[in-house]
């Protein structure tokens, strides 16, 4: 894993979109994996903007999220769906039918998943795909436990996952109890890994991916067995390592 130490959250959100536009102007079709949550915000404001000077295109480029809750509406002003249109996907000119996230209101779930992973491959799979970090090590949504062989699937969240994205809810009981998540193994498949980490409350779980051990306990550090990962990190979430 390569370690990139930038100074803020401004300067790491620059470096993921310089990161991510030569990607996209390096490929014939880029495949990107899309994460959602606070940390890739910034990155998604620096691709919009180099859009709207002419920097890049989005016309050829598919995308792919992580997860979605399980029971919201795309439409429904929490949903990935929503976040990912409010934040980058109404802002480019990105082709609708190229854009993918899992659907949460889905009627079979498991059916969802399973077409989920068949429409990942068939765009060829990701070619870079974004992570974030969560605090007990989640990637997506794959809680620690989660079987490091593990696809496209439906997860209970945790009690501390449902607790830290409460802040985009009304209260702590709207936040869904479940989602669906590309799985472990679906997401080492991508070519590239670039994860952000950002802030100190994300200090001590970057310390534990760099200095821990691979387990499926905290899931992140699978990221260890990936030939291609880069940690793009501002200097607060570094005081551990
Ligand atoms: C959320 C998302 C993840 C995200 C992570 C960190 O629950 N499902 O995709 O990367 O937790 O979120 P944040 O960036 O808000 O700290």
């Amino acid at each position: 894993m390569d370690i990139i130490r930038v100074k803020n959250y401004q300067t790491m959100s620059e470096k993921a979109c310089g990161y991510l536009v030569d990607k996209i102007q390096a490929a014939q079709k880029p495949v990107l994996g899309l994460a959602t949550g606070s940390t890739p915000e910034g990155l998604y404001k620096q691709l919009i903007e180099k859009y709207q000077e002419g920097a890049v295109s989005f016309k050829d480029v598919s995308t792919f999220n992580l997860d979605e809750y399980v029971g919201l509406e795309r439409k429904d002003p929490n949903s990935y769906h929503y976040y990912m249109n409010e934040k980058l996907f109404k802002h480019v000119d990105l082709s609708i039918e190229n854009v993918h996230l899992p659907n949460g209101a889905a009627g079979d779930l498991q059916q969802e998943c399973r077409d989920y992973e068949a429409s990942i491959k068939q765009a060829g799979d990701v070619d870079v795909q974004i992570l974030g970090l969560g605090l007990n090590g989640h990637i997506g949504f794959n809680e620690p436990g989660t079987p490091f062989s593990s696809r496209t699937h439906v997860v209970d969240l945790d009690e501390s996952t449902r607790e830290a994205n409460a802040r985009f809810f009304e209260s702590k009981a709207d936040v869904p109890t479940q989602a669906i998540t590309m799985g472990i193994e679906s997401i080492m498949e991508s070519k590239e890994i670039v994860l952000l980490v950002s802030g100190a409350k994300k200090a001590e779980a970057l310390a534990r991916l760099i200095n821990g051990e691979i387990s499926e306990d905290f899931p992140a550090s699978v990221l260890k067995q990936h030939p291609q990962v880069t940690i793009i990190a501002d200097e607060e979430a570094c005081v551990h390592i």
